[in-house]
């Protein structure tokens, strides 16, 4: 068979991985043919393929990034695309394809696959929030990396006397925030599941500092924001491909904080360096066993299935499972994350 494969939207650590499992695993067991599309759907829409061979893919497992590139698509291009979608497949040359991404390329996927480009889909962002499978590769590192500058902030923090306020992605869940502020231990933080109130806030930093403690961090996601009639913020404006624009709490947060406890804050934004770097051997894992899985997807039919982790199985669940609704963090483990502030 001849087998497209795609990564599309943001990337995340473990693009590679997939990549790397589904070539070895297609071409070795199955005699398939590898097509990379560059550029995600892009690269579909404009017939940019090429083919990718054991060779291609050595010493991917470890790297970052994506070697076929990704994109973001406006709606009307997908919209055009899904059309077309037969047309596109035999000019590029491909019976299936594989699509890795979050959940704005699986619901694409899924579309194509109904209307007759035979797609399967393995789920991708550091956001973990695609429902359905119970983690997503790409957010152990992300978690890692948040994790290490807590770490390091906490020293800083306290030979100064300061509250660190460190903002990290997600912008409609706070898997990564809870995960990391958790693992850092954070003695603030803050979701976009649970608006906070900016008073609780500042009484708890002044609590600490009362008890003799010298600094305080305070994670934030990207997406939280304050309980309505408290602290005035808006989030950003709706960019071209849709979606939300987030960014600036971490700022406003740190500012009002000064503000309110006259004492010094500083706000850390770590953005893109969570995405960027070499996946953790978690990921690397996870990647790998959902590119095998894929392949084996493809070859069964499995068409408009995602790879979903269930447990330590990897399971072929429908991908309309994994668009439906997000997978916000629920109140228990929000309440885990209390007992330890
Ligand atoms: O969805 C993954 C994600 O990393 C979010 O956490 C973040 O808000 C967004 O992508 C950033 O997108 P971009 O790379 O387009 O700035």
């Amino acid at each position: 068979m001849r087998i497209g494969v795609l990564t599309s939207g943001g990337d995340c650590p473990g693009l590679n991985a997939v990549i790397r499992s589904v070539v070895h695993r297609g071409t070795d067991v199955h005699g398939d043919e590898i097509v990379g599309i560059e550029d995600g759907f892009l690269g579909l829409i404009e017939g940019r393929a090429r083919p990718v061979s054991h060779d291609d893919v050595t010493g991917l497992l470890t790297l970052g990034g994506t070697i076929l590139g990704s994109a973001r698509v406006q709606r009307e291009r997908i919209a055009w695309a899904v059309e077309n979608a037969k047309t596109l497949a035999r000019d590029i040359g491909i019976d299936a394809l594989i699509a890795i991404g979050g959940e704005g390329t699986l619901t694409a996927a899924r579309r194509f696959s109904e209307a007759g480009l035979p797609v399967v889909g393995v789920p991708k962002t550091i956001d973990n929030d695609i429902d359905a499978t119970d983690v997503t590769f790409g957010f152990d590192t992300a978690v890692h990396v948040a994790t290490e500058a807590i770490d390091r902030l906490k020293t800083t923090a306290e030979s100064h006397q300061r509250v660190m306020v460190v903002e990290l992605m997600g912008r409609h869940t706070g898997w990564i925030t809870l995960t990391a502020g958790m693992a850092g231990g954070a003695h603030g933080i803050l979701i976009p599941e649970k608006p906070f109130d900016i008073e609780g806030v500042a009484r708890m930093v002044e609590d600490r500092f009362t008890r003799g403690k010298k600094f305080a961090i305070i994670a934030v996601a990207e997406g939280a924001s304050p309980m309505p009639g408290t602290m005035r913020f808006d989030h950003g404006e709706v960019d071209r491909f849709g979606h939300r624009t987030f960014g600036g709490i971490g700022n406003r947060l740190a500012h009002e904080l000064e503000d309110l406890l006259g004492k010094e804050a500083r706000p850390v934004i770590l953005g893109h360096v969570q995405r960027g770097g070499t996946p953790t051997a978690r990921d690397r894992v996870l990647a790998s066993r959902f590119g095998w899985h894929a392949v084996e997807a493809v070859h069964q039919g499995a068409f408009g299935h995602f790879t979903a982790l269930r447990g330590n199985d990897i399971r072929l669940v429908p991908i309309a499972d994994a668009v439906t609704r997000l997978k916000t963090v629920p109140e228990e483990r929000w309440a885990e994350s209390e007992a330890v502030l």
